[in-house]
């Protein structure tokens, strides 16, 4: 196992009828602005279990954060928080409000100059303002880690950013909030989870049986509860398991002491930006490709994968039915898995590969992924 420090502060509270807690969570001298997306809160009843939570309390809003939030979006946030004297954000939605939140809190304190250096230069201001969160979309793990994707229009950019003043305080996962959510967010979600898990995974054995059998565990709970959740969609259980499970999958805990990869993300993020597909439906296309390309690289793991995933216990081509059986697990989400079918085709590949390259990215846990090996792997997504 190679060598590892673990921090997480983020208090969870997890289950039914938790939101009213909101407010014991956030001390009353606060002034708080509350965050959200396009009103997928107004129509569930989750802005008005806040709003009954806070009333007397002065509660500011700011809605309307796409997904993908924009940074252009966010800088008006950045504006009321600055003139309001905003202290504590409450982020209400999914990933990316909450991601965008994170950026708002660092950007409110940044002095330096365009708070998008926060993304191109990891700068950072002395403090962030404080955040908390209600996740309404079991996805991204953001409600129990401190990194951020935020995307700016007019470059067609979408770049992340880590700092540990962005954890939030306390996320609230009431599994009900769920209920709302569309198939299409649904498998997002579940292929999102399941593509944090693989990127901290899928490299090579550094005898971590525990890291290993965690990871293992997230995997054959998103693939068991996944199609549930599809089927009956108010299944409180497997509604639960299912936030439980994408909150693990990146929470830094799977990444003790293990290699970790993220090409799929990496390039992933790319095609959303010049593209516009959903963050989960890219890294459908782009991981088993990545695994396609590395599969000398990522041999061992490949065929533990197979053996322990898919009870995959005979054939000498376990790594490459491992990745056909993941593909089909895919599709039977319903989800695409190549390209093509989103009409997208080699055009822009070499530009995918430039654009990654003169930002200076080795992707891959070998950091071996540049230039035609980029360009190669999107060939195989076609
Ligand atoms: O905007 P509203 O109206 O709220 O609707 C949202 C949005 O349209 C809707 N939704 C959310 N909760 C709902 C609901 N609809 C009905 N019922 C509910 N309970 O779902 C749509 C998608 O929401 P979004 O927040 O964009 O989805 P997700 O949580 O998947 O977040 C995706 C973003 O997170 C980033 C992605 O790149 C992308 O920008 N990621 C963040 C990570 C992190 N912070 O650690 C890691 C990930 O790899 C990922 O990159
Ligand atoms: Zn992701």
């Amino acid at each position: 196992m190679q060598n590892f420090e673990y921090y997480n502060p983020v208090r969870m509270v997890f289950g039914r009828q938790t939101i009213p807690k909101v407010s014991d969570l956030i001390p009353r001298e606060r002034k708080v602005l509350m965050t959200y997306g396009g009103g997928s809160i107004k129509q569930n009843g989750v802005y008005d279990q806040i709003q009954q939570a806070m009333a007397g309390r002065g509660l500011l809003e700011f809605g309307g954060i796409e997904p993908n939030p924009a940074y252009e979006t966010l800088m008006k946030a950045v504006e009321v928080c600055r003139k309001e004297k905003v202290d504590f954000l409450l982020s209400v939605g999914g990933g990316s409000v909450l991601d965008g939140t994170k950026f708002i809190a660092m950007a409110a304190h940044y002095s330096g100059g365009d708070p998008w250096e926060i993304l191109t230069k990891n700068a950072a201001p002395e403090r962030a303002v404080p955040l908390g969160c209600v996740l309404t979309l079991p996805a991204t793990g953001s409600e129990m880690n401190c990194f951020a994707v935020i995307s700016r229009q007019a470059t067609q950019e979408k770049l992340a950013f880590a700092n540990p003043m962005v954890y939030p305080q306390f996320s609230i996962l009431d599994p009900e909030t769920t209920f709302t959510l569309s198939e299409r967010q649904v498998r997002n979600g579940i292929a999102d989870a399941f593509a944090h898990v693989m990127e901290q995974y899928m490299t090579y054995p550094v005898n971590a049986p525990l890291q290993d059998r965690q990871a293992e565990a997230i995997l054959l709970t998103l693939i068991e509860e996944g199609p549930k959740a599809l089927k009956n969609p108010r299944d409180y259980d497997c509604r639960a398991n299912l936030m439980w499970a994408a909150t693990h999958a990146l929470n830094g805990m799977i990444a003790c002491g293990v290699p970790q990869d993220w090409a799929t993300h990496m390039i992933g993020h790319e095609i959303t930006a010049l593209y516009g597909l959903d963050h989960a439906q890219t890294l459908v296309v782009v991981m088993p490709a990545v695994w396609k390309h590395q599969k000398q690289a990522k041999a061992a793991k490949l065929v533990q994968y197979a053996e322990r995933i898919w009870g995959i216990k005979d054939g000498g081509e376990k790594a490459a039915t491992a990745i056909r059986r993941t593909e089909e697990f895919f599709r039977s989400l319903g989800m695409k898995t190549r390209l093509s079918e989103y009409g997208i085709g080699a055009e822009r590949f070499e530009e995918i590969a430039e654009r990654l390259e003169r930002r200076g990215a080795k992707l891959g846990e070998q950091g071996t992924i540049v230039g035609k090996a980029v360009v190669e792997i999107l060939k195989l997504c076609l």
